[in-house]
């Protein structure tokens, strides 16, 4: 009797011991990245996954570009402005994954239009030499960056 509850007990620990690592091991469904805030009321954009790769890798390409652009613009360098900005003007989304272009809302589409016109517009005064139409033509781009960062977020549907 003792070796058999012995023997239960053995059953018993090991049993809870399998459970309590399956709770612990088990991997939980994968975190879904971008989970934002309840208190985030930007309107989400229905990108999926690769979508949303896409959209995140274009734009950290934004942001690079600014940079180089100001650092060009310190060295007076309108020829370098104007090649890298040119990369970023109207027509230059290359490479999109399917379905992105339906995938946006129009406000979020007509607001890239905007950005791209303005990248466009300030490569071509760069071009000219014209520091007052470049930098209005930089404002354009800039401030649909920051427009739309305030009305739309990503949060990928799969
Ligand atoms: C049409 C809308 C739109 C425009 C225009 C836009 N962005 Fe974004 N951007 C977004 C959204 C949406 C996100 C994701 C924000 C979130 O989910 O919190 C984002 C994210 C980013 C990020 C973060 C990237 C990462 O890897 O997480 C950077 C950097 C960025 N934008 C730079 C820019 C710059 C610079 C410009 C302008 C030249 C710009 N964006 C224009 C919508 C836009």
């Amino acid at each position: 009797m003792k070796k058999l509850s012995t023997a239960l007990l053995i059953v018993l620990a090991a049993a809870v011991g399998a459970l309590a690592s399956q709770a612990f091991f088990k991997p939980t469904a994968p975190a879904k990245a971008a989970e934002t805030s309840a208190l985030d009321t930007r309107e989400v954009v229905p990108f999926n996954d690769e979508q949303t790769h896409y959209a995140l890798t274009q734009m950290r390409g934004f942001l690079e570009t600014l940079i180089i652009m100001d650092n060009a613009e310190f060295a007076d360098d309108f020829q370098e402005i104007a090649a890298v900005a040119a990369v970023q003007g109207p027509g230059q989304g290359s490479g999109q994954p399917s379905g992105f272009h339906d995938a946006m809302p129009d406000g979020f589409r007509a607001m890239t239009k905007q950005m791209r016109q303005g990248f466009g517009k300030a490569a071509k005064a760069a071009q000219a030499g014209d520091l007052e139409a470049y930098i209005e033509a930089k404002q354009q781009a800039q401030n649909t960056c920051i427009a739309c960062h305030a009305s739309y977020r990503f949060q990928p549907q799969n």
